[in-house]
């Protein structure tokens, strides 16, 4: 096991740059998830520490080895991609084994770990079968039990459970999460998915443009968002917007409203007024915000979501599931102030 650093990493493909100086520190044992929309450099950051793309500039540090120069094989790291390879004419015994042809471990320590590894993963009645017999999460601990058995200092995730179907793919979650418990690699996890960001890492690096937005656990990048992209990207529905201006006396909607603000007494600055569908209310406790016209209505079970055209534009609120307003009412909603987020309009970023 091992802590990872990224410093100033770059990669430019000809004359593009498509990261633009990444900077880490990833601790021994931690659990990270690299988040952003589809384009934005996960892949090419995970595969530079692979091993798999050079480096531009910058440095890929594991333990305490500068490894830019190092091969895959020698930076003691395992990978597992989206399209997990698994051969399906060798048993899953065999596919595991894979993970280890280059080892010089002696025959009989193979069998012993292969067999550790096929326990942990709850997998050594499954071990000659063929993968044309195993399901599609079974497929994928194979995958996992091919990279475990070299027992790596780092862990490499690429998006490995993008192909599977919605329940499998909750499963995995939660089984990837019990066994970095269990055996405490370092994991680096990749996905476009807040929500298997928000669920299984220990510290979410958000990413846009080749840029880091903000590095946290998950509940600092829900409740202290850094900008108004990590707070529109974490969380769903997505954080409702207000435009506004402050006065002094808070923010002036838009709309006209006049609401008052615990933080910020600039003035004269143009501003986005944050408030997640969680935070608004459609009981008059907090301060108001909008008031609209009900538009949708999404029922979830236990809440149901609304959407209310606004002077604002659209906002969604959640109501309750068992009572919620009927579209084409008129609703007035509300939030405690302690729940409004302030951005400055320009630039996104978060006002103290
Ligand atoms: N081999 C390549 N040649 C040129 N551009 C590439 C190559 N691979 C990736 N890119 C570009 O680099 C950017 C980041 O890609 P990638 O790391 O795959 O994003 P993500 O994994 O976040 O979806 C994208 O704009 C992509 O088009
Ligand atoms: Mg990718």
């Amino acid at each position: 096991m091992a802590n990872l650093s990224l410093r100033a990493l770059t990669k430019a493909y000809a004359q593009t740059e498509v990261l633009h100086g990444i900077n880490l520190d990833v601790e021994d044992g931690e659990f990270i998830v690299f988040v952003g929309p589809s384009g934005c450099g996960k892949s090419t950051t995970l595969r530079m520490i692979a091993g798999l793309e050079e480096v531009t500039s910058g440095e890929v540090v594991i333990g305490d080895r500068v490894v830019n120069h190092l091969e895959p094989k020698e930076r003691d790291i395992a990978m597992v991609f989206q399209n997990y390879a698994i051969y399906p004419h060798m048993s899953v015994k065999k596919n595991i084994a894979f993970g280890l042809r280059s080892s010089k471990m002696s025959k009989q320590d193979k069998e012993t770990r292969i067999d550790e590894v096929a326990g942990i993963l709850d997998m050594t009645h499954l071990l000659d079968r063929k993968p044309a017999q195993l399901s599609g999460g079974q497929r994928q601990r194979v995958a996992i039990g091919r990279a475990m058995v070299r027992d790596p200092a780092v862990f490499l995730f690429d998006e490995p459970l993008s192909n599977l179907d919605a329940q499998l793919r909750t499963q995995m979650r939660l089984e990837i999460k019990k066994l970095h418990q269990r055996v405490g690699n370092t994991i680096i996890f990749v996905t476009h998915d807040q929500v298997e960001a928000m669920t299984m890492a220990d510290r979410i690096v958000i990413m846009k443009d080749g840029h880091i937005q903000q590095v946290g656990t998950p509940s600092e990048v829900y409740h202290s968002p850094a900008n108004a992209f990590v707070a529109q990207f974490i969380g769903a529905p997505s954080m409702n917007m207000l435009p506004g201006r402050l006065n002094g006396a808070g923010v002036r909607l838009e709309s006209g409203l006049q609401v008052v603000t615990t933080h910020v007494s600039a003035t004269n600055q143009d501003v986005l007024l944050g408030v997640r569908p969680d935070d608004l209310t459609l009981d008059q406790s907090g301060q108001m915000l909008v008031t609209g016209q009900v538009t949708v209505r999404e029922p979830l079970g236990a809440e149901t979501l609304i959407y209310v055209a606004t002077e604002s534009g659209e906002v969604i609120a959640k109501a309750d599931g068992r009572s919620p307003p009927d579209v084409g009412t008129h609703v007035r909603l509300s939030a405690d102030p302690a729940n409004v987020h302030l951005f400055d309009a320009d630039n996104g970023a978060a006002l103290a």
